[in-house]
């Protein structure tokens, strides 16, 4: 594919907003086109599926429905959105995609290869060429969503023993695919970590 596919990872709590924005900017200011999108969601379906999934009322959804669930958001969303603007030779800047479910589903919930599996039927070779990951401890981040505790969704209840087992997978990841996963610490000053993110995105333009 011709386009550059970039997706931004990391725990909840962890920054990736700030740098998102940052991203943009990145490329607004070098006149390049991008088009934004996230997960779950990013297409009219996926944005219904991110209602079912977040929602705190669903106390009983199996993990692998949820997994199932986030893979068919991601499949819409790569048939309608990602491929097409790769192919067109777009920059596609992605928060969250399918490291997300490998480690939340992957590891958080257990599900192991499974996730793997089902996931590479959603996203065949839509592959990120690159993907920041925001590495902040779970605690850390956990006390920065804290604050606003009535809005946290399903996920975001999940206990710190959860956000734990998630972040070591994102650490498993980064080791597994060294050559696409670029791990930023996101303990770091806000303009640090932004200047680190140019650094890379330079090198890969
Ligand atoms: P969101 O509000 O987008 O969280 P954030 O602002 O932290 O990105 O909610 C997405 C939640 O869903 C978040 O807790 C991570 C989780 N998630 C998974 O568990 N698996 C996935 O495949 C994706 C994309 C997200």
């Amino acid at each position: 594919m011709k386009g550059l596919f970039i997706t931004i990872e990391g725990p909840d709590g962890s920054g990736k907003s700030t740098q998102i924005e940052n991203i943009k900017k990145f490329f607004e200011d070098r006149d390049i086109d991008i088009v934004f999108t996230r997960e779950p969601g990013g297409t009219p379906i996926g944005e219904r599926i991110r209602e079912i999934i977040l929602d705190n009322q669903f106390k009983e959804m199996d993990y692998m429905t949820e997994a199932m669930l986030y893979a068919a958001s991601r499949a819409q969303h790569v048939a309608q959105v990602i491929r097409p603007a790769l192919q067109a030779g777009k920059v596609v800047v992605c928060d969250r995609f399918v490291d997300s479910s490998l480690a939340y589903q992957g590891y958080g919930r257990r599900l192991g290869e499974s996730v793997e599996v089902i996931n590479s039927f959603a996203v065949q070779d839509c592959v990120p060429d690159i993907t920041f990951l925001m590495k902040v401890d779970p605690k850390m981040g956990r006390n920065r969503i804290k604050e606003n505790r009535e809005n946290q969704d399903r996920l975001e209840h999940e206990k710190l023993a959860f956000h734990r087992e998630v972040y070591k997978g994102y650490l498993e990841l980064e080791k597994k695919y060294s050559e696409r996963i670029v791990g930023i610490d996101a303990s770091l000053g806000i303009d640090e970590i932004r200047d680190e993110i140019y650094r890379k995105l330079e090198e890969v333009l």
